[in-house]
């Protein structure tokens, strides 16, 4: 190939060879791989002007674009203060307002300041500290399906369970866990936007306007009396002086719900769906059950919920030939990444004792997923209860269905599996 990189559209690369260039064709939101192992190959790195930015597909650049600082990741502000009018402004400032506190859009210094004191409270330890609280969220949402013939992997199994355990996590009461179900999908409707859902900001203005006034009455409860919680933690993360304030716990709070909601059901429903559809990697699971960790990583390369990260370009800089200007979009395909034949041998074999896995499915870098270990914890815990209390599961169709977005993975249809009667509950 001439160079390193060449742009999709008019380029006649071995004669007539024009690439196509939609990320959301019907065929690749089905089954995006087949399309990214010819981008890796044939264009690795490209302007791909439908989408109006670069495009990486390789583990190599991804990998070192996820740390280079002159890529950034706030594309609200610019978005907000250059791209709306008056008006616009005005009505959305309020979501303005929230995300702009997320982290995940938070460059140097900010980020830095917000990530630490986030990590403060969100550790690791305290995460663990919480497995009986999701093994009790695991065993209700089992108990409330067995007796039925059939279930819905996804509707049933995978939606309730990161919402309930966020909010428990957190410090919500109970009572109110129903809210964070709906409040989780509409927040996760408006960052990832979809055909068909006009309505969306409209929506995910009244539930951000309404998750506002809820986290901020817990973090008042809690400011007057401290709890073993979350948001209590939160209150009382220190770097030295400084602290967060109570807007950006509620912000993170919001953020803590969207950013680990869609992206675990999907992997929870994933986990099934490939352990169903590869039987003997089930067998093998089955036999080893200390195997449940390495097979969520498989999974997690294998069929990851992000399909790809952005970044916005803070300076221009050259990389391997391409000339990187201020301003313009980059796409980190992190899903094609974590099917590199360069990184990993097999890639397209789904193989739950893959070692080593370096996938890239949580990101890499200062934005490394912060609600990993939660996410790990969460499916390592309900995916072995729920394979012993059905052991008989089979998928009644193998046909998924994905809502068409570039970022993510999401399946939008039911993962209907059978049941059988007599040996439910009785493992
Ligand atoms: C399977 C589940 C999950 C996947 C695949 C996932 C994926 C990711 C990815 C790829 C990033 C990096 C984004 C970037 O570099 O642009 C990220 C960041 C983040 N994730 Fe997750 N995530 C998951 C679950 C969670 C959970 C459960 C939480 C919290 C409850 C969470 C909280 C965060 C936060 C706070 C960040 C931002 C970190 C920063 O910007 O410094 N994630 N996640």
């Amino acid at each position: 190939l001439p160079g390193s990189y060449y742009g999709l559209e008019g380029t006649n690369v071995g004669g007539n060879y024009r690439m196509n260039d939609d990320l959301l064709r019907p065929d690749i939101v089905l089954d995006p791989y087949p399309f990214y192992s010819d981008l890796r190959e044939r264009a690795p790195i490209h302007w791909n002007e439908r989408w109006r930015g670069w495009v990486f597909s390789r583990y190599e650049d991804i990998a070192t674009l996820l740390r280079e600082p002159r890529l950034l990741v706030d594309s609200m502000t610019p978005y907000f203060n250059s791209k709306l009018d008056a008006n616009q402004q005005k009505e959305l400032k309020p979501i303005f307002d929230i995300m702009s506190r997320w982290v995940v859009f938070m460059d140097p210094p900010d980020h830095g300041r917000v990530r630490r004191l986030l990590s403060n409270a969100f550790t690791p330890k305290m995460t663990e500290s919480r497995r009986a609280l999701i093994e009790d969220v695991v065993d209700d949402i089992l108990t409330s399906l067995t007796g039925s013939d059939q279930f819905d992997v996804v509707n049933d199994f995978a939606y309730p369970l990161p919402a309930q355990v966020t909010a428990l996590i957190l410090g919500a009461p109970r009572s109110d866990l129903h809210l964070y179900r709906d409040w989780a999908d509409d927040i996760v409707t408006l960052i990832h936007g979809g055909v068909g859902e006009a309505d969306r900001l409209d929506r995910a203005k009244i539930t951000m306007l309404d998750f506002r006034d809820h986290v901020t009455e817990l973090v008042r409860a809690r400011t007057a009396s401290r709890r073993d919680d979350l948001v209590s933690a939160l209150i009382d993360a220190r770097e030295q002086s400084d602290a967060l304030s109570v807007d950006e716990i509620v912000a993170l709070s919001m953020l803590l719900l969207f950013a680990g909601h869609e992206t675990t059901q999907n992997l929870l429903a994933f986990t099934i769906y490939d352990l169903l559809t590869h039987p003997d990697q089930m067998v093998r699971l089955r036999e080893a059950p200390e195997l449940i960790g390495d097979a969520i990583e498989e999974v997690l390369r294998f069929d990851g919920p992000m399909r790809g990260s952005t970044r916005f370009v803070g300076q221009d800089f050259e990389y391997a030939g391409a000339e990187l200007k201020k301003g313009q979009r980059v796409l980190l395909l992190i899903a094609s990444a974590n099917r590199d034949p360069a990184k990993f041998e097999r890639p397209d074999e789904f193989d739950i004792g893959r070692r080593p896995n370096q996938h890239l499915a949580f990101g890499y870098g200062p934005h490394f997923c912060l609600g990993a270990p939660l996410a790990r914890l969460e499916t390592s815990v309900a995916i072995p209860a729920l394979i012993k209390r059905f052991p008989d599961l089979r998928l009644e169709s193998e046909q998924l269905s994905f809502y068409a977005r570039i970022l993510s993975r999401a399946i939008s249809s039911p993962v209907v599996v059978r049941v059988n009667r007599v040996s439910a509950g009785h493992s």
